[in-house]
């Protein structure tokens, strides 16, 4: 293992995954992490990530200097480099010219980190301190333009930094740098992957949970998918999940999950069919919030019904990704604030939790969905919001809306799919407006709904563009809605990005 001590760097998570990526694991874990937890995990090396602060500002995170005595290497990165030098004697100044973006890098020896490194080679920069002195038994082994002391390094005690960001792409030759520290530098293998990630979590949760039993809210989607089936590995039938059907499914969602998972993986699965009790409580609501806040009220309720027939409970598994780890370190004994897929469950359900995937970034995730032999059709789910149809269907939910709009999403489903574009953009999917208008078929005037169609990339859902999809493609979805789905005689596209925009229309 390879430990990157965090001092809040943005880039913390990339490092990450540039060290898993050379088949070596890691783990993030806060800076602040008392010495004698960090030598009982015994790791290979150890990574000082960057920070936003000054090392000399009052609140600048600092790190135990008892750590340089473990004998274990260490590679300082940017702030994690200026904390080394001031730990172990240097001196760090306020650059005179703070220096942002890609530099030119000069390497001055061709050893440790920089073995193989070209003599000069573009670096990523982005600080405004810089060392002015390195301490004592250090040698400079590369500068820039700007700073004199671009690198460091301690080749007996094996303690190594940067200035620059290696794990960025705009630092050419930064993997190279990264995978000398980890093979050459601390002895790594390189024969870490996703298998040796399965039998790593199964371990952990096995210690975690011991005999004690645990419970899963599953969506369906990847997230709790995922986390669910691994802690199934790991603890068989101590797990029960549980699976809401709200109505607002798309067609065939709730079949597959019960497929999937009772059928498939042989997971004790509670189906809570719900369907006419959330139709009810949707009678006669038309404003957005309103839709979201009683099935999300009305979800936790049936949850928590299910649960208490369960009898005593003491973990709940949530599939946490590491993007969603606001704060790092947080104890495992927490209330939940936020069901992550629907509204949040109530301050007093109090759950340990048991999160499986808090180190991985959502690529990760799929690639251990694979592993776990999950089916493509979970693998590659479209992000699909906890209220589910109900928001997607402008004014009231009545069964005859919700099937009309489940026709027409199946067939954006299947067209978009069949132009090979499902896994190419972010979400794509079907609205009804609360519209009608007229239309001509056959030789009768009609007066039918009409239909909103929505696709659009992103990275995160934060920001989106809609997608400039193939005519032909728009052409076959709109054919088909209009001659397949009963009472719709239009479709629209929709051409606005978020923002101004949101995603979904309510
Ligand atoms: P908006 O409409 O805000 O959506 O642009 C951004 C992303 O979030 C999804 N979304 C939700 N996901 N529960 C969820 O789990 C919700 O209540 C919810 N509302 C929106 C939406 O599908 C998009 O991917």
């Amino acid at each position: 293992t390879i430990l990157i001590m965090d001092f809040g760097g943005q880039y913390s998570q990339l490092i990450a995954r540039r060290i898993r990526e050379c088949g070596v694991f890691c783990e993030i874990v806060p800076y602040n992490k008392p010495v004698d937890q960090i030598k009982a995990l015994g790791p290979k090396g150890i990574v000082f990530s960057g920070g936003p602060s000054s090392v000399h500002s009052e609140n600048a995170p600092k790190c135990d200097v008892r750590i340089f005595e473990l004998g274990i290497p260490v590679l300082g990165i940017c702030y994690g480099m200026q904390l080394t030098a001031l730990a172990l004697g240097g001196e760090v100044a306020h650059a005179k010219s703070r220096e942002y973006g890609n530099t030119k890098l000069f390497v001055d020896r061709n050893e440790g980190i920089f073995a193989e490194i070209g003599r000069e080679t573009q670096v990523l920069m982005s600080h405004g301190d810089h060392i002015h002195t390195p301490p004592a038994g250090f040698a400079v082994t590369a500068h820039t333009a700007g700073a004199p002391v671009a690198a460091m390094a301690n080749e007996q005690r094996r303690i190594y930094g940067v200035q620059f960001h290696p794990e960025v792409v705009h630092t050419t030759e930064g993997m190279k740098m990264l995978r000398n520290f980890l093979f050459n530098v601390c002895g790594c293998s390189g024969d870490w992957n996703m298998g040796s990630f399965v039998d790593q979590a199964v371990q952990a949760i096995r210690e975690q949970v011991g005999d004690k039993r645990v419970l899963c809210a599953l969506s369906g989607g990847i997230d709790s998918s995922v986390a669910a089936v691994l802690v199934h590995r790991a603890i068989g039938d101590q797990l029960t999940c549980v699976f809401v059907n709200h109505g607002f499914l798309r067609k065939g969602e709730p079949e597959q999950v019960v497929r999937t998972f009772r059928d498939g993986f042989k997971m004790n699965l509670v189906y809570a069919d719900v369907v006419d009790r959330f139709m009810d409580r949707m009678a006669g609501v038309t404003d957005p919030e309103e839709k979201r806040k009683i099935i999300g009220n009305e979800f936790i309720r049936v949850f928590e019904a299910e649960a208490s027939k369960l009898g005593e409970i003491d973990f709940l598994v949530q599939g946490t990704l590491y993007p969603d780890v606001v704060e790092s370190g947080t104890a495992t004994a927490a209330v939940i604030k936020s069901h992550h897929n629907v509204g949040g469950l109530p301050e007093d359900m109090k759950f340990k939790l048991v999160e499986p995937l808090r180190d991985l970034f959502k690529d990760e995730v799929r690639a251990l969905a694979r592993e776990l032999n999950m089916p493509e059709d979970i693998v590659w789910r479209q992000p699909f919001p906890g209220p589910g149809l109900a928001i997607r269907i402008i004014g009231e939910v009545t069964a005859e809306r919700l099937e009309i709009l489940r026709d027409a999403d199946a067939i954006v489903h299947q067209e978009i799919k069949n132009a090979d574009l499902y896994r190419k953009v972010w979400q794509s999917f079907a609205i009804l407006p609360a519209m009608k208008s007229v239309g001509v078929m056959g030789d009768e005037r009609t007066y039918a709904y009409t239909v909103g169609l929505r696709v659009v990339s992103s990275e995160d859902g934060m920001t989106a563009d809609w997608v400039r999809l193939p005519y032909e493609v728009i052409d076959a979805i709109s054919r088909r809605i209009v001659n397949e789905v009963k009472d719709v005689n239009r479709v629209v596209y929709d051409v606005t990005s978020k923002p101004p925009s949101t995603i979904e229309w309510e």
